[in-house]
Order: C-alpha cells, then sequence, then structure tokens
C-alpha cells in the first residue's frame, strides 16, 4: 500500500463541495461539482461519514474488487435500525443489485438467461425494432398534428416498458404507461437523503408494483400461457416477484434516461440527427458518448468488509464509498478533454453500465433500444428542436429527464 498522500482538506470545505455537488442539477454545474472534488483528491469525506470517489481507476475498484459489498439486508440490519419500513428499500434489498453471494447469484442467474446476448439479439429484431418504429411514428405524428409533445411520456418511458413487458409476457391489464412511472418513483428512494415524500411515494410504488406482479403471477400458476411470466412463476414462486421487479426498476428508468438524453442531444445539436441519416451506424458511437457524457446511473454505492487502499490512501474495513461513475466518466487521466462532448473520441471502457459481479444484465438490450431510437428518431423528426429546456429530476445519483417538449419545423 502506498503511504497517504497528505491532504489539506478540512471537513467544513468537504462538506461545501459535497454541497455543491448535490445541488447540482445542470449538467454543466454538475461537471464543475467532479471538477472541485477531483482536484480535493482521490476520496473526499461526506458529513454522513462516508467517502466520494471521484478517479476513474478508483470507482473500477470498488465496482470490481471482491472487499466491496452492497448495502444490502445485512449491513441494514446492523446500521440502520427501521430500514424495514420502507416497502421500496426492502423491494430493492430483494434484487441483485442489492445482494451479495450467495444470495446475489441465485438471484441473477434466471436473469442472466433472460437478458443472455443471444436472446437480445432474436428481441431486438422481433419486438425492439418495430416498437420502436411504432413508437416513434406515433410520436412524430403527435408532433406534426399538435406542434409539440413530450418525448418523455410518450417513448422514454414506455418504449423499455413495452419491450420489457413483451418479453415478460406481462398481462394486457397492467397498464404500460402506470408501470413505467411506478418504477421510475420507486428506484427514486435510491438518491442520497432522499426526503420523506420522496420515500413514501417509493414505498407506495413497490406496494402497488408488487401487488400487481403478484396477481398476474397467481393468475399464470392457473393458466400457463408459455412465456416467462409463467416459467417464473412455476419455478420459484416465492422470488419471481422479484425478478419482476428487478426487470422493470432496473430496466426502465435507465434506459428512459438515455433515451431521453439521445432526444435532448439529437435536438440540441441538428448536425448529429443529420449523421445519423446518412451514416446509421453513427448510432452506436454517439450512444457510447452520451453514456460517458452523463451515464443514468451517477452513483453506485459500496462498503468495504476488509481494510483496503483506493488512490493511495487507506479505507477502513466498514467505510462506506460512493463511487461517482459520472466524474469517473470526466476524468482526464482517462479521457482526453473529458468535459467536450465529441462522439468521434476513441472507444473506450465506459463504467456506466457497472462491472464486476454486478455488471449489468440489461446492457445489451438497452444499447440495442437507444441504437432503434436514435435512429428512428433523426429519420422521423428531421429539424427537431427542443420547445424549452428539459426539465430534470433534483438529485445527483441518478441522469433523469422528467420532461422533453419536442416540436419540428415541419408542423
Ligand atoms: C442505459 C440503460 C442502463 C444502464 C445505464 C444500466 C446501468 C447499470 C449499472 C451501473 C449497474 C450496476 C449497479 C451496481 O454495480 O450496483 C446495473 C446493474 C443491473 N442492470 Fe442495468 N442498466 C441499464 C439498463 C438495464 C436494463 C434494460 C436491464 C434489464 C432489463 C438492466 C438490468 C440490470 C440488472 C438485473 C442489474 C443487476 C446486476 C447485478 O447486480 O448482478 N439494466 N445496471
Amino acid at each position: 500500500m502506498l503511504p497517504p498522500k497528505p491532504t489539506t482538506l478540512d471537513a467544513r470545505s468537504a462538506a461545501g463541495l459535497v454541497r455543491q455537488w448535490r445541488r447540482a442539477v445542470e449538467p454543466e454545474a454538475l461537471a464543475a461539482a467532479y471538477d472541485a472534488l477531483a482536484a480535493a483528491g482521490p476520496l473526499v469525506p461526506t458529513p454522513w461519514g462516508a467517502l466520494l470517489v471521484t478517479g476513474y481507476e478508483e470507482c473500477r475498484q470498488v465496482l470490481t474488487g471482491r472487499e466491496w459489498l452492497t448495502l444490502g439486508a445485512r449491513w441494514r440490519d446492523a446500521h440502520r435500525p427501521g430500514w424495514r419500513e420502507s416497502a421500496s428499500t426492502v423491494g430493492l434489498c430483494e434484487t441483485p443489485l442489492q445482494q451479495d453471494p450467495p444470495e446475489h447469484t441465485a438471484r441473477r442467474r434466471p436473469l442472466n438467461a433472460v437478458l443472455a446476448p443471444r436472446v437480445v439479439r432474436e428481441a431486438a429484431e422481433r419486438l425492439v425494432e418495430p416498437l420502436t418504429e411504432r413508437h416513434v411514428g406515433e410520436f412524430a405524428a403527435t408532433v406534426r398534428r399538435d406542434g409539440a409533445a413530450d418525448v418523455v411520456a410518450r417513448v422514454c418511458r414506455p418504449l423499455p416498458t413495452a419491450v420489457l413487458a413483451e418479453m415478460a409476457g406481462l398481462p394486457e391489464w397492467i397498464d404500460r404507461g402506470w408501470l413505467a412511472a411506478e418504477s421510475a418513483a420507486m428506484v427514486r428512494v435510491e438518491e442520497l437523503a432522499a426526503p420523506p415524500s420522496v420515500v413514501r411515494r417509493a414505498d407506495a410504488a413497490a406496494l402497488a408494483l408488487l401487488d400487481a406482479y403478484d396477481r398476474a403471477l397467481a393468475e399464470r400458476l392457473r393458466h400457463p400461457a408459455g412465456d416467462l411470466l409463467s416459467r417464473w412463476a412455476a419455478q420459484d414462486p416465492a422470488g419471481a416477484r422479484y425478478l419482476l421487479l428487478t426487470l422493470f426498476s432496473a430496466g426502465v428508468p435507465t434506459t428512459a434516461a438515455l433515451l431521453a438524453g439521445t432526444a435532448l442531444a439529437l435536438t440540441a445539436d441538428p448536425a448529429l440527427a443529420e449523421r445519423i441519416r446518412q451514416e446509421p451506424g453513427f448510432a452506436g458511437p454517439l450512444t457510447d458518448e452520451l453514456l460517458r457524457w452523463d451515464p443514468p446511473g451517477r452513483v453506485v454505492t459500496r462498503v468495504t468488509d476488509a481494510d483496503t487502499e483506493l488512490g493511495g490512501r487507506p479505507v477502513p474495513a466498514g467505510r462506506v464509498v460512493h463511487a461517482l461513475i459520472g466524474a469517473a466518466h470526466r476524468d482526464p487521466e482517462r479521457f482526453a478533454a473529458p468535459h467536450v462532448f465529441d462522439p468521434d473520441r476513441p472507444a473506450q471502457r465506459l463504467l456506466a453500465f457497472g462491472g464486476g459481479l454486478h455488471y449489468c444484465l440489461g446492457s445489451h438490450l438497452a444499447r440495442a433500444q437507444a441504437l432503434a431510437f436514435a435512429r428512428a428518431f433523426a429519420r422521423e423528426l428531421p429539424g427537431a428542436r427542443a420547445a424549452a429546456p428539459p426539465v430534470r429530476h433534483a438529485g445527483p445519483s441518478m441522469a433523469d429527464i422528467a420532461r422533453l417538449t419536442i416540436h419540428s419545423p415541419l408542423t
């Protein structure tokens, strides 16, 4: 282990930097906060006793090192008395995202089978392409008819919901718009120090979602339909509700954020849309740069179960760290001119889909949707512009555009 580097950061200055970061909403303010944190050192202490990690290499270590565990049920039982009163937190602790082996291995396995690259390639052709064509085509028609419309409510959220609902075989009576909104509301409990109103809304969403999943699973147990839902209902009666909760809570808000970021980029710079029309393959590097620029999940939180070291500094067992993936993607030691949006930059390994044991199972599906969406949007909405700046949710942990109203010069 390297000797600890001297630090001049006192607790008050650190608290100021953490406050600046937590208040940042616009990407520019966030980037300035990342720079200020990175300049203060590889590890910045927070007023609640955790450490913020900003460097690419240090974040990668937190994601991949075996000593870094989730803040799952075991940790919460020891450190957060009363946490089981929050239904959304309890629900999330039943997903692999908040589990460590051996529970993690068992819960991840059935999801792995459903989201394997071969299955997703087939789903991309059978579901993603046609559903994207339909959603974007209908959206373009609405914009032509009404002059303007919100792409988040009409496409970015319903599209990934519809894809997953079809893959799972979810019954029609579960309204897709409702499912998207509840899944988004539920994961907002993950925002750092979420206010009580957000937690209450998340808890209500978790209870309503689990109730809908239970009813759908019971229906399939009585009348199997040869779909994934029927299979999960029969194979894992107790766990199936959490597999569904994982699919929709991990898959919808994140993909929706990526699609909204894509729409924002294509409307902010029509040259990008023109290039996709000329060169459809450009949707790939554009998506990668969007994932670097503002990854949908900006923070991954872990706790170390052994004394370790990060960025040349000792980190004692039991210390909680927040790995700021968004900041890691602006690390100049890894990305040249990190604050320049450049889809032509050389391909680099990103942390947007995590790393190690918890590496995102839906990365192929999410990318397939982003590519299909970028191409359809560029084709169906040439010259489209944002009618107003996007409405963003507050909080530094998730890139989540709540509303983006689009209008088109053709209307
Ligand atoms: C742009 C879209 C997406 C992004 C940026 C994203 C990002 C991530 C990240 C960063 C992690 C790791 C979290 C951690 O280490 O704590 C993760 C895990 C996961 N993601 Fe995604 N995700 C996306 C889409 C999806 C989709 C579409 C699905 C499934 C339908 C999905 C399913 C999962 C699952 C099941 C895990 C947990 C894996 C585990 O803990 O073993 N994700 N995702």
